[in-house]
């Protein structure tokens, strides 16, 4: 059991352990479906990775490091079947098909994509970021909270807070075609009792967004994993974050409360390359975004979810939570996330 922080989502340190112990069930699972469906590991991510056998990255949450494992149909070395981060299971529809009934009572433990292989999971690189975004999530507590999952993709934060208790989940993205997929893949593993609502919009049009989205007065999440790529997207985490006061301000009555803000997808450094080159402009974003989740009053947590390549720090995923206090006086306090 994952017991929440009275403070927000993030449990106390000592639920970490917790929380992998959940991933001892995730093993035995996995090491069924690998047996039963014939699957082979799959090949390293990189394509000059000089060692073809090895998953060289690595995350971890403070001394916590989770399982990353991917596995592949025989029929070639991009048929991805089934990936494993510590706890987490999520395997291609065709493997539910294949082994049918067999798996009926694991139902609620495997995270069943239509296609696996299409998805960021399958995204040499990309996918790195939104696994570190995963490695945090772990170790929150959504039970029961409202989520809001800006610059959604196809939904796979969505789909680890849905699994980990989300009652209800806002998806934000420009683009259709990515919230079509992440429909088809909360649908296909959610509950009856999860509410999710589909806002096709530009995070640019901060209003126009703002309306459409869903007041509550559970707890709420705030996931943005949209990081900082000036040369691709016109959006950054910043703008998630600025969304905290206004959201809050938006419903006085309904005392909109965010607890828990989420930033990943930040580019440290290209560390396959000798020594592991920083990237400093990305490296400032990174702090930038730390300083305003200062300015919205929550909190930044020490802990950061970390992806290293063969070691070396690839990207970090930040968490946050509102203070126990309240917003007032907030700005001034300094706090150091820990790298
Ligand atoms: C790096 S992807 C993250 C996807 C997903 N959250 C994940 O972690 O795998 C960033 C997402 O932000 C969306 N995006 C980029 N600019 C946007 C904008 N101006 N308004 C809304 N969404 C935007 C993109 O379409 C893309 O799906």
């Amino acid at each position: 059991m994952r017991r929440r922080n009275r403070r927000g989502g993030l449990p106390e340190d000592h639920v970490v352990v917790n929380a992998l112990s959940d991933s001892t069930n995730a093993h035995s699972l996995k090491r069924r479906v690998v047996r039963e469906a014939g699957l082979v590991r799959a090949p390293g991510p990189v394509r000059d990775d000089p060692r073809p056998e090895g998953e060289l990255f690595t995350f971890s949450y403070g001394a916590a490091e989770l399982a990353w494992e991917r596995w592949v149909f025989d029929s070639g070395p991009d048929e991805l079947a089934l990936a494993q981060l510590g706890p987490l299971l999520f395997v291609d529809e065709t493997i539910w098909s294949t082994l049918g009934s067999a798996l009926n009572p694991e139902r609620g433990r495997l995270l069943v994509l239509p296609d696996l292989k299409g998805s960021t999971l399958n995204q040499v690189r990309r996918r790195i970021f939104t696994v570190t975004a995963m490695t945090a999530m772990i170790h929150c507590d959504f039970k029961g909270w409202h989520v809001v999952d800006v610059g959604a993709g196809d939904g796979l934060l969505s789909l680890v807070a849905a699994q980990g208790g989300a009652a209800s989940i806002d998806l934000i993205d420009s683009d259709a075609q990515a919230l079509e997929l992440a429909v088809a893949n909360l649908d296909r593993n959610r509950g009856s009792s999860l509410g999710i609502r589909v806002i096709h919009d530009d995070l640019r049009n901060t209003s126009g967004v703002l309306r459409q989205l869903t007041r509550t007065s559970r707890p709420t999440a705030i996931l943005t994993s949209i990081g900082s790529w000036p040369e691709i997207y016109d959006v950054t985490n910043a703008d998630a974050i600025r969304m905290v006061p206004l959201l809050e301000a938006s419903a006085p009555a309904v005392r909109v409360r965010v607890e828990l803000l989420l930033g990943a997808g930040y580019y440290l450094g290209e560390p396959w390359e000798e020594g592991g080159r920083r990237w400093s402009a990305r490296v400032e974003a990174f702090f930038d975004d730390l300083a305003e989740v200062q300015r919205t009053g929550m909190e930044t947590c020490g802990t950061t979810a970390k992806a290293k390549y063969n070691g070396v720090l690839f990207t970090e995923a930040w968490t946050a939570t509102a203070r126990s206090g309240g917003r007032a006086g907030s700005r001034s306090a300094g706090h150091e996330p820990t790298s």
